[in-house]
């Protein structure tokens, strides 16, 4: 083959030339361009050209040359900048994009309360879930034998694994412990709110669960109303429910407090009209309150002919179904973040 068409038909190739990676790429160099290479044997060769091609073909040469190492230095440039993006991997980053966890419902409703009555002077007091017999009913005023202490169904803790023996540690089954703590252990002027988890021993269905969330409340001063205990009651309704909400008392019974009473508010859904949520009535049961009992206040080294004070207590799955509408109590528990996403914004 005369050169002329040698350096057409590489030329031809050289067009065509790919690569996919770094040892293909050096081969293609070393079969057109290396010392043995045919591009650079065709150049071995053009000394034997006739004087009068020498112009023509010599040009052909060089722009066969020259789009070869274009081409070859345009693809090692690529996979150089691969190779160093490769390099720059790190392996032990978190998956982008990095996912936000979300606040559990429960937990905004009870820092929403909390914030409510932090803003009329109640400031938090925690205590243990495991408790005794004397701060969860014996300073309440329930007696020995109460009914009452078998109305709240009590998880009680074996002394001894697997001996069942009469004890008195047992799983608070409301936060008021928290408050027989408190009384026992400050004076009067007493604020105090007790958020917390308490145990109760029934069956799990969606109404009921073996668990769940309170927030009470507790103020003991001198002169402290049933009126102050109202006006601080429909405070919380109206910020926690809206301004429109209504409030009404029933009488009750509590142990620990007389008078009792149970705080219904309007219902939220129906706007007071009757709906399935409130059975048609227009109201719903919220929270329990009282007068602290005297009996309490003297057991816990307060003077009851000096001061006197209320209490209230609520269940914050029960203000969480009437915000978020949740209708099965076990969805707070189960962790599922189909449930818990629906949270984000809030
Ligand atoms: N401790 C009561 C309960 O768990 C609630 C309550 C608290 C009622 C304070 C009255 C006063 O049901």
């Amino acid at each position: 083959m005369a050169i002329k068409e040698r350096i057409e038909d590489l030329l031809e190739q050289v067009e065509q030339m790919s690569a996919s990676n770094a040892d293909e790429l050096e081969a293609l160099r070393i079969k057109y361009l290396s010392k043995k290479g045919e591009i650079t044997t065709l150049f071995n060769e053009f000394r034997e050209v006739p004087a009068d091609q020498k112009r023509e073909l010599g040009q052909a040469l060089n722009a066969l040359r020259q789009k070869a190492e274009t081409s070859i230095n345009t693809m090692r440039e690529q996979f150089e900048a691969q190779s160093a993006k490769a390099d720059r991997l790190d392996l032990t980053r978190t998956p982008d994009p990095i996912e936000l966890g979300t606040r559990h419902p429960l937990s905004l409703v009870r820092e929403e309360i909390v914030d409510i009555f932090s803003r009329i002077g109640f400031t938090v007091a925690e205590g243990p879930e495991v408790e005794d017999d004397k701060h969860v009913y014996g300073l309440l005023n329930f007696a020995p034998e109460h009914p009452a202490r078998d109305m709240q169904d009590t998880f009680f803790i074996e002394k001894e694994p697997g001996i069942q023996k009469p004890t008195d540690i047992l799983l608070r089954s409301h936060t008021s412990s928290v408050q027989t703590r408190v009384m026992t252990t400050q004076k009067p002027p007493i604020r105090v709110l007790c958020p917390g988890r308490v145990y109760r021993n029934e069956a799990i269905s969606a109404r009921a669960h073996c668990f769940f969330h309170q927030v009470e409340g507790l103020y003991i001063d001198k002169n402290v109303s049933f009126a102050d205990l109202k006006e601080a009651l429909l405070y919380f309704a109206k910020e926690m429910f809206g301004a429109d909400t209504q409030i009404r008392l029933r009488p009750s019974y509590f142990p620990f407090t007389e008078p009792s009473a149970e705080m219904d508010i309007s219902c939220n859904i129906c706007g007071g009209k009757g709906c399935s949520f409130c059975k048609g009535t227009g109201w719903v049961e919220i929270l329990g309150c009282g007068m602290v009992d005297p009996n309490v206040l003297e057991a816990c080294g307060i003077d009851s002919k000096v001061y006197s004070g209320y209490a209230f207590g609520m269940g914050v799955e029960r203000i969480a179904n009437l915000k978020y509408r949740v209708k099965d109590l076990r969805l707070f528990s189960e962790n599922d973040i189909r449930f818990l996403r629906q949270f984000e914004s809030c």
